[in-house]
């Protein structure tokens, strides 16, 4: 975290007015870093999976959110402290006090709960109030007066549901379907305290599948079928055993641990994805929702959590079968027919939806966490290549001669290339070499005395530290095939010999 603030990768949000919890800016290499994971991600979903993608506000008025249920089920138990004024979430403050699990209980049990056990407020000991319920919607108006209330959207997916008899006729009565929706999402969390772990504005990229409950397959699942996932089902974490099943996505469906070929198909899809990015598999898993844990509209629900020094194993996707919850309570409520005609028999069907949630921000966080790589006397991201915010950087070795024009000019020629090459002149070679690798970058160029004789630079590897010596004119496509892994570093060029 200290590196990913000093070098630009994340920082507390309105800091100079003393900061707010739960709110982060990128900086500019979060920002890239950030839109790099975007951009994988919509290649396994619009192209990979062949999914539309919509844009819808972020506002919603409130009929929206009462028939989607979030008015009335997205809340959370609490308590207030009745000296200090403090809030905290009920079953935080039960774990913490009792090492107990109040999760699922009512807020009497909750109570009598407290009282029992004596719990006391977690910040100064006093006597704590009764426990209520706090929706953690951000309320708003639209529009001038307060006729008309709206809300942040606490998921994009409801902007999808709302468009559903639009998005089916562009579906032209295929089923299954997907659209997805990338954008913030909104919660006030209560007392965030875990960086970019737990925002109240954070990045979502949702995808809702609608498919046809008669026929509840993914039409490429042999694609996936063979991909392992390590699970951990709720029914052994009723008994209180750790103990993951490793499975393949087949057996998984197969052997009833996964009630649903969607969600199995695009747990794997989702492993896939954060090994991608530079997870490794043995720090992920998913885990089962016990009942009383999952949000309202689902019957079954997966959550991808990856594993960090920091936080223990984190929430990063959340696949839920949300059966026709959505769809129903929107027909219902706004008094339209959502059903789909499919088939040449023109069956009506009313769709059920699996739908993959991902977190944007908090892969990132791990990606980082991850990729931070303490060797001997070195510090550095071992990023995935292509995930790197600065691709090449570029160095004269000496501030005369010549070499800084000439390294300006190969910048030029990699930017135009449309490579993210940085220019650094500052400090001697090493420190450069050190800066670049803290930031992960994969490769560093420099301009030396043998460059203005015949044109060819020092191209170094941020793995291995090792360098080859290449003709500039090969740079740009010598260093795009490297950022893919398509060739091997050290065939790629003549041996430099330190
Ligand atoms: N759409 C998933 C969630 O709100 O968590």
């Amino acid at each position: 975290m200290e590196l990913a603030r000093r070098r630009g990768f994340i920082w507390p949000s309105f800091e100079i007015y003393g900061g707010v919890g739960g709110f982060y800016d990128f900086g500019p290499l979060g920002s890239i870093l950030k839109n790099k994971i975007i951009q994988k991600w919509r290649e396994f979903y619009l192209i990979g999976e062949n999914f539309f993608e919509i844009d819808s506000p972020s506002i919603l008025p409130e009929e929206v959110l009462k028939a989607s249920g979030h008015v009335d089920h997205f809340v959370d138990a609490m308590v207030e402290c009745k000296k200090c004024g403090n809030s905290f979430k009920a079953v935080d403050v039960a774990r913490e006090a009792t090492g107990k699990d109040i999760e699922g209980m009512k807020e009497s049990e909750m109570d009598e709960f407290f009282a029992k056990n004596g719990v006391r407020c977690p910040d100064c000991g006093g006597e704590l109030g009764k426990v209520f319920l706090f929706n953690s919607m951000f309320r708003t108006t639209i529009g001038p007066g307060s006729q008309r209330v709206g809300y942040l959207r606490p998921e994009t997916a409801q902007g999808i549901f709302i468009d559903f008899k639009r998005l089916q006729r562009h579906a032209r009565g295929k089923l299954p379907f997907g659209v997805i929706q990338i954008g913030k999402g909104y919660r006030n969390e209560i007392s965030p305290r875990q960086g970019i772990i737990r925002l109240r504005e954070f990045t979502m990229a949702e995808a809702e599948v609608f498919f046809d409950p008669e026929n509840p397959h993914h039409p490429n699942f042999s694609r996936l079928a063979d991909e392992r996932i390590r699970l951990w089902r709720a029914e052994d974490q009723i008994k209180g055993e750790e103990k993951l099943v490793e499975v393949t996505a087949k057996e998984a469906v197969e052997k009833n641990y996964i009630h649903n070929e969607l969600i199995a198909y695009y747990a794997a899809l989702t492993k896939k994805f954060l090994v991608e990015l530079g997870i490794p598999e043995t720090a992920i898993r998913f885990r089962e929702q016990k009942p009383w844990q999952r949000a309202h509209y689902s019957s079954e629900t997966w959550d991808a959590e990856v594993h960090t020094e920091r936080f223990g194993w984190v929430e990063v996707t959340g696949i839920a079968n949300r059966t026709d919850y959505d769809l129903s309570r929107h027909a219902k409520f706004s008094g339209e027919d959502l059903t789909m005609v499919v088939g040449e028999e023109g069956r009506k069907v009313l769709c059920h939806v699996v739908e993959p949630s991902y977190g944007i921000d908090r892969p990132l966080y791990c990606v980082l966490e991850h990729a931070y790589t303490e060797e001997d006397d070195r510090k550095y991201l071992k990023l995935k290549k292509w995930l790197a915010p600065v691709e090449v950087g570029v160095f004269p070795l000496l501030k005369r001669d010549g070499l800084p024009e000439k390294a300006m000019q190969v910048q030029s020629l990699l930017r135009s290339r449309g490579l993210l090459a940085e220019y650094d002149d500052s400090g001697s070679i090493g420190r450069r070499y050190a800066r670049a690798d803290e930031i992960g970058t994969p490769y560093c160029v420099t301009i030396d005395h043998q460059t203005l004789e015949d044109n060819t630079v020092t191209v170094r590897d941020r793995d291995t530290t090792k360098q080859i010596r290449v003709p500039i004119e090969r740079l740009p496509e010598l260093l795009t095939s490297l950022l893919r892994d398509e060739i091997d570093f050290e065939g790629a060029g003549t041996p430099v010999k330190k």
